[in-house]
């Protein structure tokens, strides 16, 4: 039996929980062979351990999270368009010559959103992306990709939402998004249908979420992609204004999904089971 071994590259990468949740499938669907690591790797010794990786065929792929997300996209031989897109990678494939770079983060939260009832396919959703960083632009490519054409993005730095909605314009004809500073809040909230909150305010460690929803639709859905805490403070607010909301945890799993797929032949399922897995890792629960 030829190993197939898979792991997370991070810096550091003891809090990832990819390692339990590939683990959890590798055992559910009885792949013997499968393998699933953690490797700590220092940045600037990301292109050399990825090289040397690929001399050794029982490499099937890698997870990749903070830092590297953008230093791997160069060691590709080849990217998937939405990886390219994106300018980052979280997924790596073994390809013929090279590793091939794909991005499943956009594809996972609009997998989680979907799930929890939010229909991209049908009417024209306002949607409000709070953050511009790399998980906001690969959020919000995936929501144009499905189809739809508004966003606005709110960030702490007017001038990096203003960049990003400028760069979505350019690569998707006919769109509107704007970028905006936080001042807008309230008046940006009003209007959405989708709010999806994707910077570490209310993450452990971090500033509080410092808004409320006061204004806002009673049909709009919150989502925040922070998952530590689950019940985090923008989606507590969200509730006791009577939004309905989804937590970081559905993104996470789904984005799992496509790596497994490709490194192991087996599309697995995100369900309670693996849910109730890492929330008890986490020490939270629903
Ligand atoms: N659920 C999941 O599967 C999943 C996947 C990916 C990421 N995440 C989480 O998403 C979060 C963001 O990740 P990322 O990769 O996008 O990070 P990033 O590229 O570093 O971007 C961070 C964003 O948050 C903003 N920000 C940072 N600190 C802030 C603060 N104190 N107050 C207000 N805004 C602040 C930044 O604003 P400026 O531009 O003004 O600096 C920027 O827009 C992290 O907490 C990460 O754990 C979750």
């Amino acid at each position: 039996m030829t190993e197939k071994k898979v792991a997370v590259i991070g810096f550091p990468v003891s809090h990832s929980l990819s390692p339990l949740m590939h683990t959890t499938w590798l055992r559910k669907y009885g792949i013997e062979e499968g393998v699933y690591e953690k490797k700590e790797v220092k940045p600037g010794d990301l292109v050399r351990m990825l090289e040397e990786s690929f001399e050794d065929t029982a490499w099937r792929g890698f997870n990749i999270t903070i830092p590297h997300k953008e230093e791997a996209l160069h060691v590709c031989r080849t990217l998937t368009w939405r990886a390219e897109r994106m300018g980052a990678v979280n997924t790596l494939f073994r390809g013929e010559k090279g590793w091939i770079g794909d991005n499943t983060d956009g594809w996972g939260a609009v997998r989680s959103l979907e799930e929890a009832g939010v229909d991209f396919k049908g009417e024209e959703l306002r949607i409000v992306v709070v953050g511009a960083g790399g998980a906001a632009r690969g959020i919000t490519h995936a929501f144009l990709e499905e189809g739809q054409k508004s966003i606005v993005i709110l960030n702490r730095s007017c001038e990096k939402a203003r960049s990003l909605a400028l760069s979505l314009r350019e690569s998707h004809e006919g769109c509107s998004v704007e970028g905006y500073g936080f001042d807008k809040w309230h008046e940006v909230i009003r209007e959405g249908d989708l709010i999806v909150q994707t910077t570490p305010m209310g993450m452990v460690g971090c500033p509080d979420f410092p808004f409320d929803f006061e204004g806002a639709k009673g049909s709009c859905v919150v989502m925040d992609i922070v998952y530590r805490p689950l019940h985090t403070p923008c989606l507590v607010r969200a509730r006791e204004a009577g939004l309905a909301t989804v937590d970081g945890l559905g993104m996470l799993m789904y984005q799992g999904v496509p790596g497994f797929e490709g490194w192991f032949g087996v599309k697995p399922e995100v369900d309670g089971s693996l849910r109730r897995s890492l929330l008890e890792a986490i020490g939270e629960r629903d």
